[in-house]
């Protein structure tokens, strides 16, 4: 079993996805996975409400006055404790500096709603139906120091209907992000479950 940790910062409608994706994987598909631990830096983060629905610990890191070191340096100490072998960003609204990257480096993984490197940013459904983009969609994504500039794991696409609303195109997209996020979360935690089994 390869435990994952997910990390959020408001509603973790995907924080939720993976858990129960995790949750109901039938034995056939596959080994089982844990879901460890919801770390939040947002006290009013809804994710705290879904994670004790869920039944999943969670604990909450603040930012406010402290360095990112300081804040990271306890998200650390969570992670290692809970011995997390895969972060999973969902909605986590902080960039990460480059030692706590390099520390974790392959192990970080991001859902951006767009198709990188298209569309980076915090509104990127926003910014990409203001363009007047027509196709549209989610990446999964490794971290790094920029803003959803690490490299790419896995993308979904839709093609918008004539005259779509944006409301429409953010339901669709999340629609997604349930389906793509679980599947490639999973496809890791077995490849960190295989890499540890003696050959
Ligand atoms: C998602 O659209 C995700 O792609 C982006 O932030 C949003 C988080 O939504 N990074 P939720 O908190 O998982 O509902």
């Amino acid at each position: 079993m390869a435990k994952l940790a997910v990390l959020a910062s408001g509603s973790g409608s995907n924080f939720e996805a993976l858990a129960l994706a995790l949750r109901a994987r039938p034995e056939s598909e596959g080994p089982r996975h844990g879901c460890a631990m919801l770390i939040y830096d947002r006290k009013a983060a809804f994710a705290a409400q879904r994670a004790a629905r869920l039944g999943i610990g969670s604990r909450y890191v603040t930012y406010m006055g402290r360095t990112r070191e300081e804040a990271e340096a306890e998200i650390a100490a969570i992670l290692s404790e809970e011995k997390a072998d895969l972060i999973a960003l969902a909605g986590f609204m902080r960039i990460f500096t480059p030692d706590f990257v390099r520390g974790w480096k392959g192990r970080v993984v991001n859902i951006h709603p767009a198709l990188l490197p298209k569309w980076p940013g915090a509104h990127a459904i926003r910014d990409a139906f203001e363009a007047g983009e027509r196709i549209y969609g989610a990446t999964v994504h490794y971290i790094d120091e920029g803003v959803d500039t690490g490299p790419l794991i896995a993308r979904e696409s839709f093609d918008s209907r004539e005259g779509e609303s944006i409301e429409s195109i953010e339901e669709r997209t999340h629609e997604i992000e349930h389906r793509l996020y679980p599947r490639v979360v999973l496809e890791l935690l077995d490849k960190i479950e295989s890499s540890r089994r003696p050959r």
